[in-house]
């Protein structure tokens, strides 16, 4: 009965300690193969819904912030909406406790800060907005992951901007160049430069900023002057909308694919130092130019005619079958509500420190390609149009 009774135990205590190995054993194969973990804040823009299929791919576990809206169809994400791996959560910048709560949820290993009122000229519009969105929600991201103790292994990308140099007061812009916010979205941004790098050297945080000079595709958001253009020389085109009204034709930037510069967020976070790198082509460009560009690849040549507000873009020669515009035509006009009390016109980056510490080619898709790229899908989408913002962009409701 005693060797009975002692062989149960025995057998009892074997079963127990088999169970516990292999419980720990299933731990360490889920560490071993566990995805990283990535939480994107404005995971529906343009550079979320890009990052988020390039984390996936690189076999992340992505989960994004959405805010609650009246319509709820998420278009530049709505193809990864019930894939695995991919989650979103209801959480807002402006609110401490929804971002708190849900770093603790989801455990980063990575927080790519994407989410910000993006819009230059609205931010002249909603300033305070602006700045507790753009500003402050940059400390609320850092907070909720102090509060979260997650402060030695979560790494945070901030979505720093190329508008910091503003009134430039050097051409091209690196590293080093001094800042000049010249906006109420640049001087938000640059607070959450400054907090970035008061974090890393304070509590030792892996948090970066990537100073990105401004970057396009076909997900950009229409009222942005790339989008509006190409939009507008597809609707012209097909005889959809008569004339692009647009504002400083001068104002030059260094446009790159939207598409190349999500890797480059994800570099930033692999590098072996937490540092802040400016992302860019190198190369400028003015809005004329780039109007002149995309208008060709619809099958209009343009020339231009008069200064300032007083500028067109005429229809010189017609060389896509059958559109509806005649040689002489003014299918681009300025005006002054596009003006901007104060305008950022000289952008250009120097990226030679990704290039050199990054590995990062900073010319894979050249201009050509982007506006080309642009116009092509524009020309498509047009077609399957039901929504006309055309009609209000060319009235001047909405900037
Ligand atoms: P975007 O298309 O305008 O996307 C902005 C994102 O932020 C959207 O997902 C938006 O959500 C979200 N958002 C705005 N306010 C929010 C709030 N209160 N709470 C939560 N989410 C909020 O901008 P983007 O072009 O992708 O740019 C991404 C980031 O990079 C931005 O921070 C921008 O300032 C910065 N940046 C952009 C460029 C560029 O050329 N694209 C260059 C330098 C820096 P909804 O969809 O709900 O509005
Ligand atoms: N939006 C817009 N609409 N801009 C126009 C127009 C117009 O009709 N006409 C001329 N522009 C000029 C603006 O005055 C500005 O000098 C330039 O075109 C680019 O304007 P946007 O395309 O609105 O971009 P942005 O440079 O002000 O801001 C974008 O890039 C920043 C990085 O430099 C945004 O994506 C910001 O979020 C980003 O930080």
């Amino acid at each position: 009965m005693a060797y009975a009774i002692a062989y149960v135990i025995f057998f009892l205590y074997f079963c127990s300690r088999f169970a516990r190995v292999r419980s720990l054993r299933a731990r360490l194969m889920k560490i071993k193969y566990m995805a990283k973990i990535a939480l994107i804040t404005g995971v529906t823009g343009q550079d979320g819904s890009y990052l988020s299929e390039f984390l996936l791919e690189k076999g992340y576990e992505v989960h994004g912030i959405i805010r609650r809206s009246s319509v709820d169809f998420r278009e530049r994400i709505a193809h990864l909406e019930g894939t695995p791996h991919f989650h979103l959560h209801y959480a807002d910048m402006s609110d401490s406790m929804s971002l708190v709560k849900l770093v603790g949820k989801v455990q980063p290993d990575e927080i790519y800060n994407l989410a910000a009122q993006s819009h230059v000229q609205v931010s002249f519009d909603a300033p305070e907005f602006t700045a507790d969105v753009d500003a402050v929600g940059v400390l609320r991201v850092l907070e909720a992951v102090r509060t979260n103790h997650l402060e030695k292994t979560c790494k945070i990308y901030q979505a720093s901007t190329s508008e910091l140099y503003g009134k430039v007061e050097e051409v091209p812009q690196n590293e080093t160049t001094p800042f000049h916010p010249y906006s109420p979205y640049a001087v938000a941004k640059l607070y959450g430069y400054w907090i970035i790098k008061e974090y890393r050297e304070a509590y030792n945080m892996f948090c970066c900023s990537g100073i990105l000079f401004n970057h396009e595709s076909e997900r950009r958001g229409e009222t942005f002057v790339t989008r509006k253009i190409t939009l507008a020389a597809a609707r012209i085109a097909h005889g959809m909308q008569d004339c692009l009204y647009l504002g400083n034709l001068d104002s030059l930037r260094d446009w790159g694919y939207a598409k190349d510069y999500v890797e480059c967020m994800w570099l930033i976070l692999q590098h072996d130092t937490p540092e802040d790198f400016v992302i860019a082509t190198g190369v400028q460009h003015s809005v004329r130019e780039f109007a002149t560009l995309a208008f060709k690849h619809a099958g209009i040549e343009l020339r231009w005619e008069g200064k300032g507000v007083d500028e067109k873009g005429i229809v010189a020669a017609v060389t896509g079958n059958g559109l509806p515009v005649t040689v002489g035509q003014v299918v681009v006009a300025v005006s002054p509500d596009f003006y901007r009390p104060t305008d950022v016109v000289n952008l250009l980056g120097d990226p030679s420190k990704a290039k050199r510490e990054l590995g990062w080619n900073p010319q894979s898709t050249s201009f050509e390609e982007l506006v080309e790229l642009m116009v092509k899908h524009d020309m498509q989408k047009v077609t399957r149009e039901h929504f006309n913002l055309a009609e209000y962009l060319e009235k001047g409701i909405v900037k």
